[in-house]
């Protein structure tokens, strides 16, 4: 396990210093990032982490990348604005820069799907069961029908700009999304479409709502007032800064281990122990998974009565090897 880890490590490095005289690459959004209807407008943002000359924007054709537009600019953020969007139009999209003082081009950003939904198709039905408030822990199932479509049936919860799950439905048309354990972050409003096949990218509409709503624990802490996004961001703050503070640890373990065995061969890495792994037996993709605590504040916020257990974190930090 450990080698392996090393391995990764050193690979990696090795990766990052061959392709660090590419420049880096961007990064692409739309505006707005999802439910643009044929006809519609969509603005595409290319997010340069340093200043450039020139931003270029590709188009995905079946042949490959097709270049769209060539933007002159200063700033750190180039503009597309793609007008009146036909079918066509609905494939990837990625955008790279160029700058001329030393001259240089950088990587393409990673791909962004322009989805378009097509009116002409009926927005699926759905059904949430039970249809009552249950408590934290319970298990839940929507239901979403296409009918003759059988589209990939996606899963959206209003508020989130990704859908949550997609599935292909079952002969009749029907995918059954269920949340397991749920608990009161999965209250909220959710609806489904499904995309129509081929080439192009193109979707029903959203179809009619469910809301679910989950009753917290008796007793349990549950919101202690934050603001959702607030909550979803600390906590993604902390699971970010806890991953890379892993991977420092990990990786000068590893380094000072290794450093130590090449002086003196016969030693025992002693400092293998020092970190701990726990490997779940249900766990099939091979990932691993450290148990970290994080720092809670020594002195509570103000007005805050609760002093709530510190979060346990889990960090991947190895993926994809064999047991
Ligand atoms: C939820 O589903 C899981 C997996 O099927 C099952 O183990 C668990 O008992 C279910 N929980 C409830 C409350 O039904
Ligand atoms: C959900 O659908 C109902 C009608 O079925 C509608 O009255 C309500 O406004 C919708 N909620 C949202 C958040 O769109």
């Amino acid at each position: 396990m450990a080698p392996m880890a090393l391995a990764l490590i050193l690979g990696w490095w090795v990766v990052a210093a061959s392709v660090a005289k590419k420049l880096p690459p961007p990064s692409l959004s739309l505006h707005p990032s999802q439910g643009v209807s044929l006809g519609g407008a969509v603005t595409l943002r290319c997010h340069l982490p340093q200043s450039a000359a020139r931003v270029e924007f590709y188009k995905e054709e079946s042949w490959g990348p097709v270049k769209q537009e060539d933007v002159d600019m200063a700033q750190d953020v180039a503009e597309f604005t793609l007008d009146g969007v036909k079918k066509e139009d609905a494939v990837k999209y990625c955008c790279q820069y160029r700058v001329s003082k030393p001259r240089g081009t950088s990587e393409l950003s990673d791909p962004v799907e322009l989805v378009l939904t097509d009116p002409n198709y009926p927005p699926p039905a759905i059904s949430l069961s039970p249809k009552e408030p249950v408590e934290t822990g319970a298990n839940v199932t929507i239901q979403c029908c296409n009918g003759e479509y059988k589209g990939i049936t996606f899963l959206h919860k209003d508020g989130l700009s990704a859908p949550l799950q997609h599935q292909k439905p079952d002969g009749g048309g029907t995918a059954t999304f269920t949340l397991f354990e749920v608990t009161p972050a999965d209250s909220g409003t959710y609806r489904c479409s499904y995309r129509i096949g081929g080439f192009y990218l193109l979707s029903s509409p959203l179809g009619e709502n469910v809301t679910l709503e989950v009753t917290p624990l008796p007793g349990s802490q549950g919101d202690s007032g934050w603001p959702h996004g607030t909550l979803v961001a600390a906590v993604a703050g902390s699971c970010a800064a806890a991953f890379a503070f892993i991977l420092v640890l990990v990786a000068s373990f590893l380094l000072a281990a290794r450093r130590r065995r090449i002086q003196s061969p016969g030693a025992t890495p002693r400092s293998y122990e020092a970190v701990q792994f726990q490997v779940p037996p249900a766990d099939s993709q091979a990932l691993t998974y450290a148990e970290l605590q994080t720092l809670t504040p020594s002195t509570p916020p103000p007005g805050s009565f609760t002093t709530p257990e510190p979060p346990t974190i889990y960090a991947e930090v190895g993926t994809g090897g064999p047991h």
